[in-house]
């Protein structure tokens, strides 16, 4: 039997589970390893010289361990913030997730797009570049919240989140009744899609980036070089930067992922 692509999907936290799910449902019979720095969580609110050492640190670490075929930096926040520095000294491809404007922009029909990431994506200026290419003559309202992150991790673990609270989360962009498309400009919040259609005052088109991801993903391996199982199943480790009874409680999620073994990085 050939060995599968192993494709690494790194985040802080949980948040890219959201985007290896969307990779698993193109990609059958990979091998995956789901990567979280939960040492240095939460990234939306930490200084961009600190991400840029830390991600570029931990990302080293991991394709010592893990010797992926492919990386995906399954967070924005840091996407918005490393890519251009990461690209250059790693040889394996890396994509990278950042905030969907584009099909945003495509798709709205008011002209009123609402922009929920984390604070640090909120405020990038690889961000509002995107913004200034794709976003034409539409509005983009922009909210960033770190609550929401929290949130969507205690989800996972168990926590179902608080409806009252996300409405006034999300009210900022409601304000404007015109607002008829909303970027997931973050990996958590797909987690907790459903908790956040129920909280909103109104329907409203949520937009994020897994499935793109996963078409981008696919285009790269191409023909697979290193040939491609036969299997369906797919199989999924993941490891953490830092053990804590927070990584246990997630054992029964990481499971609904795939993700059957836990182990830690070596720094
Ligand atoms: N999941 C990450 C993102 O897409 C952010 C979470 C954090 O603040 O650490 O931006």
């Amino acid at each position: 039997m050939t060995q599968a692509n192993r494709i690494l999907v790194f985040d802080s936290g949980v948040g890219g589970l959201s985007i290896l799910d969307a990779i698993k449902q193109r990609l059958s019979g990979r091998e995956f390893v789901y990567a979280s720095d939960n040492a240095a969580f939460p990234y939306g609110v930490k200084s961009q010289a600190f991400l840029i050492e830390r991600v570029d640190a931990v990302l080293k670490a991991l394709i010592k361990q893990v010797q992926p075929d492919i990386i995906v930096v399954a967070c924005n926040t840091a996407s918005t913030l490393v890519l251009p520095s990461i690209r250059d000294h790693f040889k394996s491809p890396v994509v990278g997730v950042v905030p969907a404007i584009k099909p945003a922009a495509e798709q709205t029909r008011s002209g009123v797009i609402g922009l929920l990431g984390t604070p640090g994506t909120v405020a990038r200026e690889y961000t509002q570049q995107l913004i200034n290419e794709f976003a034409g003559s539409n509005t983009v309202v922009k909210v960033g919240s770190s609550r929401l992150v929290d949130i969507a991790e205690l989800a996972l673990r168990g926590i179902t989140p608080d409806s009252t609270e996300l409405g006034k989360i999300l009210a900022p962009l409601f304000a404007d009744d015109r607002l008829d498309t909303i970027v997931l400009a973050c990996t958590h919040f797909p987690l907790i899609i459903e908790d956040l259609k129920a909280a909103s005052p109104r329907l409203v088109n949520w937009i994020d980036s897994g499935a793109a991801i996963a078409r981008r993903v696919e285009s790269l391996l191409g023909t697979n070089p290193r040939g491609q199982t036969d299997s369906c199943t797919t199989n999924c480790q993941a490891i953490f930067t830092k053990a804590s009874n927070e990584v246990d409680k997630l054992q029964a999620a990481l499971l609904n992922f795939d993700c059957h073994s836990i182990s830690f990085l070596e720094m």
